[in-house]
């Protein structure tokens, strides 16, 4: 009975988001970038990935969590074995502190590393790169005329033919989960058929859980998957994938 009543509130919970998804997606208009929309695409990317701090950390912390607790543990155990002085392990808590607030940095500077190399480059001049390039294109979706969400496509000669790079995929916060992604992923699939495009790829990271599950529903499949090249950061792995058209 308990199942059935939690079973009908999760459906009609779905439903009502799905009302409320079309309602607001009905406002949403997918069009191609323009020169003036720089600024808001470069803030709207920045927001989604300065999201993603807090996103690795939930994906690198645990490791350190368990290590740091069963070696304090550890550590407590010896102190009260051989009655060294308690300072021993205030001290081994205070490495332990130290050490995770080194991580957080890493992971804070490593993130914004990435976040500047885009805007450095890509990013940079959206026009030039998207705009004015064979193969390349830049979407925008509008929200009652506010730029709120972006997604880009690259061909490149390092590309094999009918291969393209979905990338600089974004949705302002506040605009989260009324389709705005799915809008334009529907925009930038329709291009890629029109361009009789064969092939489209895309990395990702295990941290990026809702975007994982876009891509999942637009029937992308994961084909590759590797580990962040630092030691410290190894479970934070890269997701590659890849959909047929
Ligand atoms: C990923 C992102 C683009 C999704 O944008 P969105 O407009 O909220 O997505 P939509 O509302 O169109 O949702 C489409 C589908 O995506 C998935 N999805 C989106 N957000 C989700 C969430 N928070 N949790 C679970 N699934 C989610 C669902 O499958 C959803 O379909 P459903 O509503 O039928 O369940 C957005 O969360 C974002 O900008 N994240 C930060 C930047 C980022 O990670 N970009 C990806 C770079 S690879």
């Amino acid at each position: 009975m308990k199942m059935k009543i939690t079973s009908s509130r999760a459906r009609e919970e779905s439903s009502a988001r799905q009302c409320y998804q079309l309602l607001n997606s009905n406002n949403v208009q997918v069009r191609a970038f323009r020169t003036e929309d720089l600024h808001k695409c470069q803030e709207i990317f920045t927001q989604g990935m300065v999201q993603l701090i807090s996103l690795v950390l939930r994906v690198v912390f645990p490791r350190y969590i368990w290590l740091t607790s069963a070696s304090s543990f550890f550590v407590l155990v010896l102190v009260v074995l051989f009655q060294w002085r308690s300072a021993v392990f205030l001290l081994y808590i205070l490495i332990c502190a130290i050490t995770l607030s080194m991580l957080y940095i890493h992971v804070y500077i490593e993130c914004w590393k990435f976040i500047n190399s885009c805007l450095a480059t890509d990013l940079k001049d959206i026009e030039k790169v998207y705009m004015t390039n064979n193969g390349c294109h830049m979407w925008v979706a509008e929200w009652n005329g506010k730029v709120v969400g972006m997604v880009g496509l690259v061909h490149n000669e390092n590309q094999k033919p009918g291969m393209a790079e979905l990338q600089r995929m974004s949705v302002s916060p506040a605009c989260r989960r009324m389709g705005v992604a799915g809008k334009l992923l529907d925009e930038l699939l329709n291009y890629a058929k029109d361009q009789r495009l064969e092939r489209l790829v895309l990395t990702t990271t295990n941290a990026q859980t809702p975007a994982i599950r876009l891509y999942r529903k637009y029937g992308f499949k994961l084909v590759a998957v590797f580990s962040h090249p630092y030691k410290t950061l190894t479970d934070l792995q890269y997701h590659c994938f890849e959909l047929q058209l």
